[in-house]
C-alpha cells in the first residue's frame, strides 16, 4: 500500500471514529484508535522478498535462469513467508537483519534460526552474485586481494582451499570467507541456514564471501556435480561487493 493511499484511509477512518472516541480521554483514546486503524489498514508483513538485483539469466552460463527463479522467488521467499508468520520477540526488534541474526543462539527456536539465516543469507548472497560474466578474469582487487595474498600466499591458494571446505560439507550448508574476531581473514563452513553471526556458529566474525552450497543453488544444471558448481561460481564472484563489505569491518 502506498504512503499516500494508507494516510488516505487512516485519516478517514479517525474522521469516522472522531465521536466515538471523542468521549474517551488520553492513552484509552490512542489506544483505542490505533486499534482501530490496525484493523481498517491491516499490518505490513515484517519481512518482505527483496528483488534480485539483476535478471534471472544474467549469471549464464554459469548458473541457470530456472535455478535462479526457483532460488529466489520460492526458495528465498519461503523463508520470509515463514518468518512473518512466526512469533518472536527477536523478530519484533526495529534492528537490522545482521543484528537479529547476532542475536541467535542455541536456545532460539529452529524456526526463527533456520528462517532468518535463510533470509539474511541469500539476500547477501545475491549481491555477491555478478551479473553479465565476460571473459576476463575474475579477480579481487585493492585491499581484499592483498589481504589474501597475505595471508594465504597467492589467490589460487585461497581459492583452493575456499572451493576444498565448501566441497566437503556434508548436507546442506554454506562456505563463508569472513574477518574474524582476531581481525583474520578466515575460512569456515556453517550447517543449514546457521551463518557467522550467529552465536552457535564455531566461527564467528564478519562476513565478506559467502557460497550457498544447498543441492537446491546447483541441482538443476549440475545435478551432484557440486564441485562443477563451486568452480563456475569463482566466474561470478562480485568481487566490489566483497570488497565493500571487507572494508567495512
Ligand atoms: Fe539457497
Amino acid at each position: 500500500m502506498s504512503d499516500n493511499r494508507r494516510e488516505f484511509l487512516k485519516k478517514s477512518a479517525l474522521l469516522g471514529l472522531g465521536s466515538i472516541a471523542g468521549s474517551l480521554l488520553g492513552e484509552t483514546k490512542i489506544n483505542a484508535l490505533n486499534t482501530v486503524e490496525t484493523n481498517l489498514l491491516g499490518t505490513e508483513p515484517a519481512f518482505t522478498l527483496p528483488p534480485l538485483p539483476y535478471a534471472y539469466d544474467a549469471l549464464e552460463p554459469f548458473i541457470d535462469k530456472q535455478t535462479m527463479e526457483i532460488h529466489h522467488d520460492k526458495h528465498h521467499k519461503a523463508y520470509i513467508d515463514k518468518l512473518n508468520g512466526a512469533d518472536n520477540n527477536i523478530l519484533k526488534l526495529t534492528v537490522s537483519d545482521e543484528q537479529k541474526c547476532k542475536m541467535v543462539s542455541a536456545d532460539t527456536p529452529a524456526l526463527v534460526r533456520n528462517n532468518l539465516g535463510g533470509h539474511f543469507n541469500h539476500s547477501l548472497f545475491w549481491q555477491l552474485l555478478k551479473p553479465n560474466p565476460t571473459q576476463a578474469p575474475n579477480l579481487p582487487a585493492s585491499k581484499l586481494a592483498e589481504a589474501v595474498n597475505q595471508q594465504y600466499k597467492s589467490f589460487d591458494d585461497f581459492k583452493r582451499e575456499f572451493s576444498d571446505k565448501a566441497l566437503k560439507i556434508f548436507g546442506s550448508g554454506w562456505c563463508w570467507l569472513i574477518i574474524d574476531e582476531t581481525k583474520k581473514l578466515r575460512i569456515t563452513t556453517t550447517a543449514n541456514q546457521d551463518n557467522p553471526l550467529m552465536q552457535v556458529a564455531a566461527d564467528k566474525g564478519q562476513i565478506v564471501l559467502a557460497l550457498d552450497v544447498w543441492e537446491h543453488a546447483y541441482y538443476l544444471k549440475y545435478q551432484n556435480k557440486r564441485a562443477d558448481y563451486i568452480n563456475n561460481w569463482w566466474n561470478i564472484v562480485n568481487w566490489q561487493k566483497a570488497e565493500e563489505l571487507f572494508s567495512a569491518k
